[in-house]
């Protein structure tokens, strides 16, 4: 079992745990006695998760004497919306959830997402904790307190950072997780490698690159000790860059390394038909590209990343159904264009990344031909 701690620098510094080992659901009760004041709370999950896992969290919650009420939501991207918000505000009000009372998010990103939101603004603000059950969910969305709904206009337009008080992520629930779903948590996993040093948590000698590249094998047969270790391990990497920038003034964004194309192709999908994972694949290729092409970085570092994207199986290609102008204009109208400016987060060295608000139009389309 680990745990990595996430502080954060505010007005009024804040820490709180993630605990990450294989098979600690059925301690979850007791870690958040530890850190939840609360008597009641509202399990918020979905169908697929709470019938795998649930009956498990909830015996081990009710063994900590909580009260205990389960909401589950329908599942999926199109249902991290303003309905799935209402009902669990609907729900907390029913069950007469008190300030002092907590939400649990028990699920993935969009769970994760949306109950965060839901707590930050239930009674202006209630304890909230996550049980993250995705990969991505473990190494990315439930550290860091980025929570969030789409609006029909955009993903995840409102929303607001708010943080947890406690994450549990039991790695052995990602054995239930088909390889899709996997592999959209490795994509984050391996932009972790592509960033690792920019993060700035300095371990003597790491390279996570080198880990990935080694445990790969391991990675996919979900070896308990190595899932551990890498779940672990991109917590810190992320807590590390949250601890000095928990608004996004500047670090924070090297976490998009990769999602500026990204989030533009799924955009021009309509978030049908791709994932997450894949599209993001597709981004940071598309990174290595534009940074090859303006010599930041030498041709063999660029060949060493895409050969490990390709040995993570994530030799992903645009459909031709829309041009790179399509996907530029789209890029225009993200959350993370500032002053009119596209913002790309470009390799400069082996893990290293810096942010770049001045890439032309030419040299993006140029590195988004290749994605064909
Ligand atoms: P998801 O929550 O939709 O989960 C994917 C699927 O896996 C769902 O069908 C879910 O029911 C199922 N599932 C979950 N756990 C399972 C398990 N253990 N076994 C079997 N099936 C399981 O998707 P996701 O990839 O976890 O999250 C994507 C969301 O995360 C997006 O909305 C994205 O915007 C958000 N996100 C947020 C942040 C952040 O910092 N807040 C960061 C990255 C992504
Ligand atoms: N996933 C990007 C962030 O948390 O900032």
């Amino acid at each position: 079992m680990h745990t990595v701690n996430v502080e954060i620098q505010a007005n009024k510094p804040y820490n709180y745990p993630i605990f990450i080992g294989n098979g600690i659901l059925e301690k979850a009760g007791s870690y958040l006695k530890r850190y939840i004041k609360a008597k009641k709370l509202l399990i918020v999950s979905n169908q697929t998760v709470y019938s795998l896992y649930g009956e498990q969290v909830k015996k081990s919650l009710l063994a900590e004497g909580f009260n205990v009420e389960i909401l589950l939501l329908p599942e999926g991207e199109r249902h991290k919306n303003i309905n799935s918000l209402e009902k669990i505000w609907t729900k907390a009000i029913q069950y007469k959830l008190e300030r002092k009372d907590a939400i649990i998010a028990f699920g993935g990103g969009v769970t994760g997402d949306v109950t965060g939101f839901a707590a930050a603004t239930y009674l202006r603000g209630i304890d909230f904790a996550q049980i993250p059950t995705t990969l991505l969910a473990q190494v990315d969305s439930s550290v860091g307190g980025k929570v969030a709904v789409n609006h029909q206009l955009g993903k995840n337009l409102i929303g607001n950072f708010y943080q947890p008080k406690i994450v549990i992520a039991d790695t052995a629930v990602l054995s239930s997780l088909p390889l899709t779903e996997l592999k959209v948590g490795l994509a984050e996993v391996l932009k972790y490698g592509f960033i690792e040093k920019t993060c700035g948590l300095n371990k003597i000698n790491s390279s996570f690159i080198d880990f990935l590249e080694k445990n790969k094998d391991l990675i996919f047969s979900l070896n308990p000790s190595i899932l551990e270790e890498l779940v672990k391990y991109c917590c810190e990497l992320k807590a590390c860059v949250v601890n000095k920038d928990e608004k996004e003034s500047g670090l924070r964004a090297i976490l998009n390394f990769g999602h500026t194309i990204g989030h533009a192709i799924e955009k021009c999908y309509g978030y049908n038909n791709i994932n997450h994972g894949e599209a993001v694949a597709i981004g940071m290729k598309g990174a290595f590209f534009i940074a090859g092409a303006k010599n930041l970085i030498d041709e063999n570092y660029v060949q060493k990343s895409i050969n490990l994207l390709d040995d993570y199986k994530m030799s992903y290609k645009i459909d031709k159904n829309f041009t790179p102008d399509d996907l530029y204009e789209s890029m225009q109208v993200d959350k993370k264009v500032q002053a009119g400016k596209i913002r790309f987060i470009l390799p400069v060295s082996p893990s290293e990344v810096r942010i770049f608000d001045d890439i032309s139009k030419e040299e993006a389309i140029t590195a988004i031909k290749t994605l064909y």
